[in-house]
């Protein structure tokens, strides 16, 4: 039964829809102790299709409850990707300032408008909750951005920008993004435009992000974030960033080189939260577990497409500029059971689901091989510069040509002395020194990985085990 509905590779700890299509998280936002996730989910089918925003919540960013769907399609089309945030002024005056609206910000996608072969078919509109987010109501007057005649106009990102009182959205346009500028979230102007000439212009740009980071020494930098699919590092769908400083008006940097958030091919889409209280004040990210190569194809059925761990994005100043850093949030430690200390290069571990640290490492050249009794086995090494991970005959890799591959990672001189790789029944993701690298990847094998052998020396290798945290 498990091998036809795909259920063998329900992740433990990894968040999915119950049935159905996921793709990109949206409007992930913090309020009232809740920690919500909505996402493009087709509850109908397990491939793409007319998009809703499904809807889940959680009290400590890990452990999810599902909510019924958030958003429904309606006359002005499918509802794309986008983001939430709480209006705590009441600046849109869909709620009070005693009951501050959450207010979703989304693009509608017009198939109409598609199939009649016009290419403005792409517009924004917003919906508000007065109840938590537990149900919603679409403005009247949508939508709130008219398309401008191109074809690619979506997924807006939007923030409350206090220095100047007003709201600012990023939104994708094509090959760059634009920034509008808000008072009541309901009529905006466009503001400035960034990035026709910079970074990677191998696919189009999507799902940006725009939020500031201070960096180890005090210093307050503005990263953005892009999704570009296709040209990834590793094929298919990547999300590059850039750092540099926002006017209120537009984003400016000076960098010239391509960076990416992950160098995995699996991990899209993803954005960070808004309305973190001001005490915890982190950056909170998470992505789409997938790339737009195969995500149709993996072998689930039931089901399709998880989120990543959620993360923190923290910036560092480092010999060769500024790099943003990727840290597993602290709330993990939560799910990890008393560590197992292995003394032997080679062991066996009992639990499906773990964390594998190695810490402490001293040799340049590494790996680390995770078989199981199939002899399926998914590498990870350490050669010159740079890492790999080989998932040729980590599993099942045959529904799609481009699945099965060694992935390569530049390291770019950073010294490995500490590799954490979260291990679920359908992925890894492999976490360099402080989150200086990270490396998301889908793997099917037909049984857990329980055998791990290491080459190299570290002083110090644990195993936690992660037990099933998923309601499903
Ligand atoms: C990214 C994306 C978005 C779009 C959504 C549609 O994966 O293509 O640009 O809003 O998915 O589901």
């Amino acid at each position: 039964k498990d091998s036809i509905t795909g259920e063998q590779y329900r992740p433990n700890f990894h968040f999915t829809p119950k049935t159905g299509w996921m793709n990109d998280p949206n409007g992930m936002v913090f309020y009232e102790g809740e920690y919500h996730l909505f996402y493009q989910f087709y509850p109908d089918d397990n491939v793409w299709g007319p998009m809703h925003w499904g809807h889940a919540v959680s009290k400590d960013i890990i452990r999810w409850e599902h909510l019924p769907i958030a958003l429904y399609p309606d006359e002005l089309g499918y509802i794309f990707s986008g983001s939430a945030v709480i209006d705590w002024e009441n600046t849109s005056g869909f709620g009070t300032k005693k009951n501050s609206p959450m207010v979703a910000i989304f693009t509608y996608h017009s198939m109409e408008g598609e199939k009649a072969g016009t290419i403005d078919f792409q517009t924004q509109g917003i919906a508000y909750s007065i109840d938590k987010g537990r149900t919603w109501i679409k403005y009247q007057n949508n939508p709130v951005i008219t398309n401008p005649g191109i074809k690619d106009f979506r997924d807006p990102k939007v923030f409350w920008y206090a220095k100047e009182n007003k709201w600012i959205m990023s939104l994708a346009v094509k090959n760059h993004i634009a920034f509008y500028s808000s008072k009541d979230l309901k009529s905006w102007k466009l503001e400035g435009q960034f990035g026709a000439d910079n970074g990677s212009h191998d696919g189009v740009w999507e799902c940006p992000d725009l939020f500031p980071l201070i960096d180890q020494n005090g210093v307050e930098k503005w990263v953005l974030l892009v999704s570009i699919n296709p040209g990834g590092p590793q094929g298919g769908s990547a999300t590059q960033y850039f750092i540099g400083d926002f006017d209120g008006n537009t984003f400016t940097t000076s960098e010239k080189e391509i960076k990416w958030l992950d160098y995995g091919a699996d991990n899209y889409a993803g954005i960070t939260f808004s309305d973190i209280p001001e005490n915890d004040g982190r950056r909170l990210f998470m992505g789409w577990l997938s790339n737009w190569q195969y995500a149709r194809e993996v072998p689930t059925y039931s089901w399709r497409s998880a989120m990543t761990i959620p993360r923190e994005l923290t910036l560092q100043e480092t010999e060769n500029g500024y790099i943003v850093n990727s840290i597993p949030v602290e709330e993990l430690q939560s799910i990890l059971s008393k560590g197992i200390i292995e003394k032997n290069n080679e062991f066996e571990v009992l639990a499906a689901t773990y964390l594998l640290e190695i810490d402490k490492i001293t040799s340049e050249a590494f790996s680390i091989n995770l078989a199981n009794r199939l002899n399926e086995v998914l590498k990870i090494s350490v050669i010159e510069d740079k890492l790999f991970v080989d998932r040729k005959l980590a599993g099942i890799g045959s529904f799609n040509d481009v699945f099965p591959a060694i992935h390569e990672v530049p390291l770019n001189g950073i010294r490995i002395h500490k590799i954490e790789v979260f291990v679920d029944k359908a992925s890894i993701e492999i976490f360099i020194n402080n989150g200086e690298r990270v490396i998301t990847e889908l793997v099917f094998p037909n049984e857990p990985y329980k055998s791990i052998s290491i080459s190299g020396d570290a002083e110090l290798v644990t195993i936690y085990p992660i037990d099933s945290i998923s309601e499903n």
